[in-house]
């Protein structure tokens, strides 16, 4: 990055915050594959333009599609994978935006790189915690008995590793809590952290 100098605008995130009445934030989720990072992201995304902010969504199976489409599984292509991905989420949050990334995220220190990128206290951690047991049971996607027979390398939980956070900001059982709960538990999360503002319940 020799000669290039980072050029300072006027409209800054701050403005973008203000303009749109909220805090830009990355609401990451991290968990084993089908443990319902998409489904939980995709119904809270629901609620929060419900109640007027403004949001986005990235999930790793849409952007492995596009901007990552060319890398596979091992952990040097998950962890550019997951730089180009914090990379989108730091310019959305410049943006002002609620970016929500769901990516399963293996390893503590590709996480940490993720929130490393980010202005302080910007990266909210989500780990969603459902067990590899259900998420091999629901298979929704037929991959786990593909990775049981060895048709796919690097098969996080099943040839791959999965580092759990250690300090999440919230933890979520899809196994134990409804989809509605987990979006409560959420909204409340980002209601106390100063993140939006719910309308009072009456
Ligand atoms: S990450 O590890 O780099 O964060 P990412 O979230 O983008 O992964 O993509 C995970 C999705 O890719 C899974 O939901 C699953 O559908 C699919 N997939 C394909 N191969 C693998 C694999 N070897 N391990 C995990 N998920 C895989």
């Amino acid at each position: 990055m020799s000669n290039i100098v980072w050029q300072q605008h006027q409209i800054d995130r701050t403005t973008r915050e203000a303009q749109k009445q909220q805090q830009a934030v990355v609401l990451w989720f991290t968990g084993l594959s089908g443990a319902g990072k998409s489904t939980v992201a995709n119904a809270l995304e629901q609620a929060l333009v419900g109640v007027g902010a403004h949001t986005y969504l990235l999930d790793g199976d849409n952007v492995r599609h596009g901007l990552c489409a060319d890398l596979g599984f091992s952990e040097a292509e998950r962890s550019e994978n997951l730089r180009r991905v914090g990379a989108v989420s730091a310019l959305m949050v410049d943006a002002g935006l609620i970016v929500l990334s769901a990516f399963i995220s293996p390893l503590r220190s590709q996480r940490d790189s993720v929130r490393a990128a980010l202005p302080t206290g910007k990266f909210i951690e989500i780990y969603v915690a459902t067990s590899l047991e259900v998420c091999e049971q629901r298979d929704v996607k037929g991959l786990y008995q593909k990775a049981r027979r060895g048709e796919i390398p690097h098969f996080t939980g099943i040839s791959d590793p999965y580092e759990a956070p250690l300090n999440a900001d919230i933890v979520l059982d899809t196994n134990q809590l409804s989809l509605s709960e987990s979006v409560e538990q959420l909204l409340q999360l980002l209601q106390s952290r100063g993140i939006i503002q719910l309308p009072i319940q009456s």
